[in-house]
């Protein structure tokens, strides 16, 4: 058997909620307001599914999109990849839904739980199964929903606005021609800042693991965050990911011909951009559209993107990453 000498993007999908929550929403709620919130983040409006919507539903409509741009059937798959933070329930994770979801009983299915890295972690694993032909077509989902997860309360107003809902999904398999896919990828984590930002429970380490006689009370079951200390290290890691694979491959950041990064905060990108001599001409964000949506970033944005006609075939494109763990990471990719 002939192993293929790089795995690319066959199909990309997106599904956002329909429902828009405005800045001016959450100021109705929260002391907070669409000023300070635009000149922080760069968010206008984020997208929240309706009540007791999940994660799968959400990934079940990208993962249709981008099978159908790949022109592929579900049945064609031999893996299914799901990262998430905001998985459906507590166990089984969200794989294992979305496999019977599409109705492919069989196929290898996990979680990874990655956080803001995870669509870029998952694509290794991805990379690695199909250039060791391990798998041939592999569906890799990013897909979340954050509003049934955040604490709608003034002491939670720098974490609670910043996120979305929403799923993004793309379907990789062999470069048919050896030229085009992944060039390189650059993951890293630094544990010691994992409580920089993070929900402490429901977890192992708390007996009982859900202690619902402190909720809402405690803050112990909503996201906490360091704000100013993550976006520092947001900035200068993700700035080396991009060099790391830039220098792994002998390109410059001039090479890139579209940035998609993460979309955790848009100054965080203008900063990344600025490091790097990439101006908005090479740069896509749709932060102010969908806020932050963790693992599905990444797929909606190119999603988005790819619709937008703004990446052509043969475009050298840059993917990168950086969220809670810390964990974060870059890709290159030839399209
Ligand atoms: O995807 C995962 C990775 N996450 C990130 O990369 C996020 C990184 N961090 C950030 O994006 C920014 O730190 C934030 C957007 C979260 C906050 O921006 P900041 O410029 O770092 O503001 P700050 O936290 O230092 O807060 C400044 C002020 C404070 O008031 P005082 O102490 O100056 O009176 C806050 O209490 O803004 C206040 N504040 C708010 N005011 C209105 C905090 N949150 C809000 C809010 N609305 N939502």
């Amino acid at each position: 058997m002939t192993l293929p000498r790089r795995t690319t993007i066959l199909g990309a999908g997106a599904c956002l909620p329909d429902r828009v929550v405005t800045n001016d929403d959450l100021a109705g709620v929260m002391d907070t307001n669409h000023e300070w919130i635009e000149k922080r983040s760069g968010i206008h409006e984020r997208r929240y599914v309706d009540n007791h919507e999940g994660s799968v539903p959400l990934a079940e409509k990208a993962a249709r999109q981008a099978l159908e741009q790949a022109g592929i059937e579900a049945g064609d798959l031999d893996m299914v990849i799901c990262a998430t933070l905001s998985q459906d329930v507590d166990f089984p994770g969200n794989s294992s839904l979305l496999q019977e979801r599409l109705g492919i009983p069989g196929t290898m299915a996990f979680d990874v739980h990655n956080q803001c890295s995870g669509f870029l972690y998952s694509l290794a694993l991805a990379d690695s199964y199909v250039r060791t032909g391990g798998a041939r077509h592999v569906l890799v989902v990013g897909s979340e929903v954050h509003s049934s997860g955040i604490e709608f309360a003034d002491r939670s107003r720098h974490v609670t606005v910043l996120f979305g809902d929403g799923a993004g999904a793309v379907v990789v398999g062999p470069s048919p021609d050896g030229e085009r896919g992944i060039v390189a990828m650059n993951l890293c984590a630094q544990g010691a800042y994992a409580e920089k930002l993070c929900t402490l429970g429901p977890g192992s380490r708390w007996k009982p693991r859900v202690r619902s006689e402190q909720v809402p009370e405690d803050i112990f079951i909503w996201p906490q965050m360091e704000g100013k200390f993550v976006f520092r290290h947001a900035v200068t890691r993700m700035t080396e990911a991009v060099n790391e694979v830039l220098e792994q491959t002998g390109h410059q950041a001039d090479d890139i011909d579209m940035f998609l990064p993460h979309q955790a905060n848009l100054r965080i990108n203008q900063l990344v951009g600025m490091g790097l001599n990439i101006g908005e001409d090479r740069m896509a964000n749709n932060i102010e559209r969908c806020g932050n949506t963790t693992a599905a970033t990444i797929p909606i944005l190119l999603t988005e993107t790819l619709a937008a006609g703004r990446i052509k075939t043969g475009d050298l494109v840059c993917l990168a990453a950086f969220g809670a763990g810390f964990t974060w990471g870059a890709a290159l990719l030839r399209w």
